[in-house]
């Protein structure tokens, strides 16, 4: 671990990440980085270059990827873990983790969610405010879990699913990868075909190819 903390993207979600950050009160000093040329500072934070500049600030500082599409999070994380970058969780001190929980590096857990024993949560995730993750669960890298968004236990979530805020899951279910379940969905059985699921109970909607929406 670094004494600096640098994180990529400065609007909506790289501004709740550094809100965590400075709430952890592990690093003297935070900025950020951002592509568009604009922000000069965020939230007070100052941003020093564009996200290509990570690279150059690898011996430096730990490296946070606030960016919220999983699959540009996905990208831009593997390139810092290939470059060797330090690549650390944040977990909001609000947030309650049980025993013998798993987190991977590059993953946010926001204020007030609770993750449940025994469950393992993949690199790059982010656990939305006020979601809940109960026992067993394993939720693979670069997943997004919206704020609200509840799983019961022994959920598993594929590589770069998405689920919409106040999203259900119900128990001992398997969600495959690069799904997108809708907000207030309720998924009742397996979805082992990826695409865009909405509704009470959830349906398929879509193969998704055409919508860029949280990818
Ligand atoms: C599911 C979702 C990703 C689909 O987005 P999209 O690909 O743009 O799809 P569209 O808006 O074209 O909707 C496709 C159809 O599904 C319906 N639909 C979309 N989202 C729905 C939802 N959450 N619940 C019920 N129906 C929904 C639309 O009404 C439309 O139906 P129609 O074809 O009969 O008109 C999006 O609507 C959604 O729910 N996003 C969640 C946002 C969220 O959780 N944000 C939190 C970020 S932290």
């Amino acid at each position: 671990m670094k004494n600096k903390l640098l994180i990529i993207g400065a609007s909506g979600h790289g501004k709740v990440v550094a809100d965590i950050a400075l709430k952890m009160n592990k690093w003297a000093s935070i900025a950020f980085l951002d592509d568009d040329t604009s922000f000069k500072s965020s939230m007070g934070i100052e941003v020093i270059g564009k996200s290509a500049e990570a690279f150059t600030h690898i011996n430096g500082y730990d490296i946070f990827v606030g960016i919220g599409n999983n699959s540009t999070r996905e990208k831009i994380q593997k390139k810092l873990e290939a470059e060797g970058a330090s690549i650390p969780s944040l977990i909001h001190p609000s947030a309650v983790i049980g025993e013998q929980v798993e987190l991977a590096s590059g993953t946010v857990v926001m204020a007030g969610v609770v993750v449940n024993c025994c469950t393992t949560i993949g690199k790059g995730c982010i656990i939305n405010t006020g979601a809940t993750i109960d026992h067993d669960n394993t939720i693979e890298d670069f997943v997004h879990i919206s704020p609200g968004a509840h799983l019961a236990g022994t959920v598993k979530v594929g590589h770069g699913s998405w689920l919409g805020i106040g999203s259900i899951v119900s128990n001992n279910l398997n969600i495959i990868k690069a799904c997108r379940i809708g907000a207030g969905a309720v998924v009742i059985k397996d979805i082992t075909e990826s695409g865009i699921y909405v509704g009470v109970p959830a349906r398929r909607v879509s193969n998704g190819k055409d919508s860029n929406i949280g990818k």
